[in-house]
């Protein structure tokens, strides 16, 4: 039960089915080629950010939408096996969100349809605010509408929430939200989008990514994290202090829900009172072991696993 004892956070956010299908080549502009495999798996990355914060032991909630549809239902049942308590609006006039995911050399290429998800307004979420009121951490993401979230982070801030907006894909935000977060977790891509920084997509140094980074704690923020996929994250703070925490070094099967799962492992241990030091290299070794396992939910590691491999890390 939610609320109950300990701490507990909300995730906010998009639930979609995926289509994945892996690929031996990418096709050129016009080309028609055969992949090898096609799956139906559950997704969107606000529920995988749910199912892997659960996974890691917390009491965890979602808020969401979806359509009057079979997908809707399949998704439905997936958030119930995994103990998710779920407030999810069903909207009999759109269709649940889908994902079409190309796997390719180690890496995937992504293109969302919202559905329902694009359609999720404050109202909704007003309506379930009890859900923001008990938690301890209110995690977010940016495949509902970006004028949704705002209005999210207004409300949580308000409610003396710590907020992590993980801002993914990238929209320009209005610049009165950032001071309001507890922190940001960009990728390298998107922080170039935030921050008017296209020098980092090719910077080798930290140098670079730094000052991006410094453009964004001068918008207010306090806090910002950069995940850098297999060369882990690169903290930063509104007092100037700095780390790198390195990635591991793993066995890749499928890097989809990679970043999902280390934004649940963030939030997990920040709603457990955990230095960001030790969140981020907590939030490191839970995405390591997400690309051993192909699927985003389904390789959404235990907590016992992540204990079990920063032993061996650190
Ligand atoms: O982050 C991975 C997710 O992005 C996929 O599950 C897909 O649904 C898209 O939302």
């Amino acid at each position: 039960m939610i609320g109950t004892q300990g701490p507990n956070i909300v995730v906010i956010g998009s639930i979609n089915m995926d289509i994945v299908i892996e690929t031996p080549f990418l096709p050129e502009k016009g080309e028609t080629i055969m992949g090898s495999e096609m799956r139906l798996l559950p997704g969107g990355k606000g529920a995988n950010q749910a199912v892997a914060a659960a996974r890691l032991g917390m009491d965890t909630s979602f808020i969401g939408a979806v359509g009057k549809d079979r997908f809707g239902e399949q998704m439905l049942q997936e958030l119930n096996q995994h103990s998710i308590v779920q407030s999810l609006t069903v909207m009999p006039e759109e269709k649940t969100g889908v994902a079409s995911i190309w796997i390719h050399d180690q890496d995937n290429r992504i293109v969302v349809v919202p559905g329902a998800n694009g359609k999720i307004t404050w109202p909704d979420i007003e309506a379930r605010k009890s859900y923001i009121d008990r938690a301890d951490v209110v995690l977010l993401q940016l495949e509902i509408p970006p004028d949704t979230v705002v209005e999210c982070i207004k409300y949580a801030y308000g409610k003396g929430k710590k907020v992590i907006l993980n801002p993914a894909p990238a929209h320009p935000l209005p610049e009165e939200i950032y001071p309001l977060l507890y922190t940001l977790t960009p990728n390298r891509q998107e922080l170039s989008i935030l921050a008017g920084a296209p020098e980092i997509l090719t910077a080798n140094d930290f140098t670079v990514l730094h000052m991006a980074m410094q453009k964004m704690i001068d918008k207010g923020l306090p806090s910002i994290m950069v995940t850098l996929g297999a060369d882990g994250v690169v903290y930063m703070n509104a007092s100037g202090h700095t780390f790198h925490i390195p990635g591991m070094k793993m066995d890749v099967t499928d890097t989809t829900g990679a970043g999902d799962c280390f934004n649940a492992a963030l939030a997990v241990s920040v709603a457990r009172g955990w230095s960001m030091k030790q969140a981020a290299e907590y939030a490191v070794a839970a995405s390591a072991l997400a690309v051993t396992k192909f699927g985003a939910q389904n390789g959404m590691p235990e907590a016992a696993e992540v204990e079990q491999l920063m032993e061996r890390a650190y």
